[in-house]
């Protein structure tokens, strides 16, 4: 079968590769998730009152903010934040291998997320648990979703940049349309425990940002533990951190050989990836799909 997109033959054998299932709408990747679980989820998922939810579409800085809020929950010290890899110090909790991980979290449990608002735990809306949810530009998300799908092995890695490019617009990626997702989290803006930022603005003034964060969540660090906070979550210290750099996953589920889960850390690397043609084609798909939210990000005046 054959599509045509922005001029561009799609077809379906370049299509993006993992085997799925879909949940009121949303894909999801089979093997790692189900049905049951996600129904079990948002229907009988207990939230406590002091959690804090990681909120992401994937490749937005998910580990980047697992790392940021548990140094700041351990007052800077990277020995407690040390004594467990990345993956499992905040777990996903939509994630059914998981499970054991949420259980053991001591309080206040700093919990990763992916869903989407409307598959989200219901319990949470009736708690009095926090939401920080970090937002990246979606062309730098499209990269690096796409040299992701080289190292995870639930992925066959995606050789055609354009039909990926259409395949992330029409939300047939993992946790479905980012335009969706983004739109569905910001219909919590004004709310008083939900916090929004950019991975652009922690690029941009990471120490301003931790101070942000720690005054939503009502944690008082004195300013060294504020630098400890700063210097152990940069991209260098993250990459060279084997309790952060995701290099304890086994490498038939993430193979690193193939290339780094540290992969750049930067923004803008969708200028070395998309032409001019499929920069102009996003932006008019971005423009229309975005017209309805009446506020305007970091990247739109830079991209
Ligand atoms: P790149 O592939 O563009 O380098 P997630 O954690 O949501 O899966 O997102 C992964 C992306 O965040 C990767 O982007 C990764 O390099 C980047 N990242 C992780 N930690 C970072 C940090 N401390 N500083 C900057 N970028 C970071």
């Amino acid at each position: 079968m054959q599509t045509i997109t922005n001029g561009c033959v799609l077809s379906s054998a370049d299509k993006m590769s993992f085997d799925h299932f879909e949940y009121k709408g949303v894909r999801f990747i089979k093997g790692m998730y189900t049905e049951e679980f996600l129904n079990h989820i948002e229907n009988e998922f207990e939230v406590f009152d002091d959690d804090i939810y990681n909120v992401t579409f994937p490749k937005s800085g998910t580990n980047w903010m697992i790392e940021i809020l548990n140094l700041i929950k351990h007052k800077g010290d990277v020995t407690k934040t040390n004594a467990t890899p990345i993956f499992s110090r905040s777990p996903w909790y939509e994630l059914p291998a998981s499970q054991e991980q949420v259980q053991k979290l001591d309080s206040p449990r700093i919990i990763s997320s992916h869903l989407p608002h409307h598959i989200f735990a219901k319990s949470y809306f009736k708690s009095k648990a926090k939401i920080i949810y970090t937002m990246r530009n979606p062309r730098d998300i499209i990269v690096s979703l796409f040299h992701f799908t080289k190292i995870l092995s639930l992925y066959t890695p995606i050789e055609n940049f354009q039909n990926f490019i259409e395949e992330f617009i029409q939300g047939k990626v993992a946790f479905g349309s980012w335009f969706d997702h983004v739109k569905g989290w910001m219909q919590m803006k004004d709310h008083e425990r939900f916090f929004f930022i950019t991975y652009e603005e922690l690029l941009q003034d990471l120490r301003g940002s931790v101070v942000r964060i720690c005054k939503f969540l009502g944690q008082e660090l004195d300013d060294a533990q504020i630098d400890s906070v700063v210097e152990h979550s940069t991209f260098k210290s993250m990459k060279d951190n084997p309790m952060s750099n995701w290099s304890q996953m086994p490498s038939d589920i993430m193979d690193q050989s193939k290339g780094a889960f540290m992969r750049k850390g930067i923004s803008g690397d969708w200028k070395n990836h998309f032409t001019v043609a499929q920069s102009e084609y996003f932006d008019k798909i971005y423009q229309e799909k975005m017209k309805d939210l009446n506020r305007s990000f970091f990247w739109e005046q830079s991209s």
